[in-house]
């Protein structure tokens, strides 16, 4: 049985941003809910995320998990930090892992090595990995096997700084934890609390500190954009291999965009730039077009989007298609054999079996009849500036061209509208609708005109 402290109190100054750092996010999750979710998988006893700098969005964010939460202040410090997680911990009989709200790719099992390390004798472990270049982090001293201490980068001789060794910022101690973490103090560079100088205090109280060591990627710590888009590209890469292995093909895999929410089935396509977000289900065998964006949106088995459509909170059924240049939003629903074609726009609209709407047309608040076709330019005007209104399409009706028509209003099954007609009244069924001014033609007048008559 053991606890976890996530620290997460920091502002994150390198990031220049006014979101707290642990809140950027990564394939659109908040980065901490990485350190939260890894946290979980262990069982902790009991799990405490240190907050400070922006403590109601963080706390927003920690919203659904099973978290205690302590607060920091004054972010005077790593040591400092897990002190504030004191009162929930104090008769703690067990272990405790302390990780950091910006080290995102640490995986539970090697968490779970540091607490062995523990359970086997040491009174404290910490995760060191060799990185090609160790800017930015705390250089490991050893002497042997032994680990003498950890370094900051402000506090480092160039010798010191040329180590490659360094501390990842995860660690576990034995219930000595908080007695040790008094005997910290600031006298350094920074003038903060270091959590690395438990490691002195531990060694002097003659317990063993044990360094375990672990893979470069894990350790990526985020404190610049530049670092949390290595870390979400690793990410991006993470998922990606792992649907191709469950299927999926991939065009230019690495210009894919997906978030861990979204569910592939086997022989989907998609293509390049491809952007896939939120609670979006592809079915077997659908593809998606060059460039396109779906967002919370199902695509049935079969299903087709083409290029550069953008879908949000849409279904696509079988042998439906949408694009190129569609736009669906909340509540289009295409059903089996659906065509939606470029800059069309449909929202909170069901579209029956069979429906074309081919070019630039505007279906919004309506239900369309199995079969019927919407001429280009069509227009449901369902806002009438104060509320919206329903428009109803019977089964196999046709609407001509550039017809609007003004909700709400019902155009009956097998109903034809004339092309340009302003459509206020309902139609009846089978019955044809001409709602604009006649034509009339004046002889000559065009070359009256020319020849200055
Ligand atoms: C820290 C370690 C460094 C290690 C590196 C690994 C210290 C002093 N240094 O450096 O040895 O190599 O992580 O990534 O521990 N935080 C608080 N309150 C504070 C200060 C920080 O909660 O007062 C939190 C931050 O939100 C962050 C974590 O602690 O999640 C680490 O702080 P950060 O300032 O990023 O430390 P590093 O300089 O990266
Ligand atoms: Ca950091």
């Amino acid at each position: 049985m053991h606890a976890h402290v996530i620290l997460a109190a920091g502002q994150g100054t390198r990031m220049r941003s006014r979101l707290p750092k642990v809140l950027h996010p990564l394939l659109g999750k908040p980065m901490l809910a990485y350190a939260v979710e890894t946290a979980l998988a262990l069982n902790p006893a009991k799990l405490v995320v240190v907050v400070g700098h922006g403590k109601e969005k963080v706390l927003e964010a920690l919203e659904g998990y099973p978290v205690e939460v302590a607060f920091q202040e004054e972010q005077l410090g790593t040591a400092h930090a897990l002190l504030q997680a004191e009162p929930f911990l104090r008769d703690f009989p067990g272990p405790t892992l302390v990780t950091q709200g910006d080290t995102p790719l640490l995986s539970p099992s090697t968490l779970g090595g540091l607490l062995e390390r523990v359970g086997e004798g040491a009174g404290m472990a910490l995760l060191t990995v060799e990185l090609s270049d160790p800017t930015g982090y705390g250089r490991i001293l050893r002497q042997g096997e032994e680990v003498l201490g950890s370094v900051e980068e402000k506090d480092a001789t160039p010798e010191v700084r040329a180590i490659r060794e360094v501390n990842a910022g995860a660690y576990a101690f034995d219930p000595f934890l908080f007695r040790a973490l008094k005997e910290v103090r600031n006298e350094n560079a920074a003038r903060e609390y270091y959590l690395p100088d438990l490691i002195a205090i531990y060694r002097a109280h003659g317990k063993r500190v044990a360094a375990v060591r672990g893979a470069a990627e894990e350790a990526l710590g985020v404190n610049t954009r530049e670092e949390l888009a290595r870390v979400e590209g690793i990410l991006l890469a993470r998922l990606r291999a792992e649907w191709m292995r469950r299927g999926v093909r991939m065009i230019l895999p690495e210009s894919v965009y997906l978030e861990p929410s979204v569910e592939l089935a086997p022989d989907v396509t998609l293509w390049p730039g491809v952007v896939l977000k939120g609670k979006t289900r592809i079915g077997e065998g659908a593809e998606v077009g060059p460039y396109a964006l779906l967002e919370d949106t199902v695509l049935e088995p079969g299903a087709r989007v083409l290029g550069h459509t953008v879908a949000q909170g849409a279904v696509i059924a079988g042998g439906a298609d949408a694009g190129p240049f569609a736009r669906l939003r909340p509540g289009a629903v295409l059903r089996e054999g659906v065509h939606v074609g470029n800059f069309v726009e449909v929202k909170n609209s069901l579209l029956h079996p069979g429906v074309k709407a081919g070019h630039l047309a505007y279906l919004g608040d309506a239900e369309v009849g199995e079969g019927a076709n919407i001429g280009a330019g069509v227009i449901t005007a369902n806002y009438d500036g104060k509320r919206k209104h329903r428009t109803w399409i019977g089964k196999g009706a046709f609407i001509g061209s550039n017809a609007v028509l003004v909700a709400p209003v019902r155009v009956g099954d097998g109903a034809m509208v004339g092309a340009g007609s302003v459509i206020t009244q309902d139609v009846p069924e089978e019955a044809l609708a001409v709602a604009r001014g006649r034509q009339r033609n004046l002889e000559g007048y065009a070359r009256r005109k020319r020849e200055g008559g």
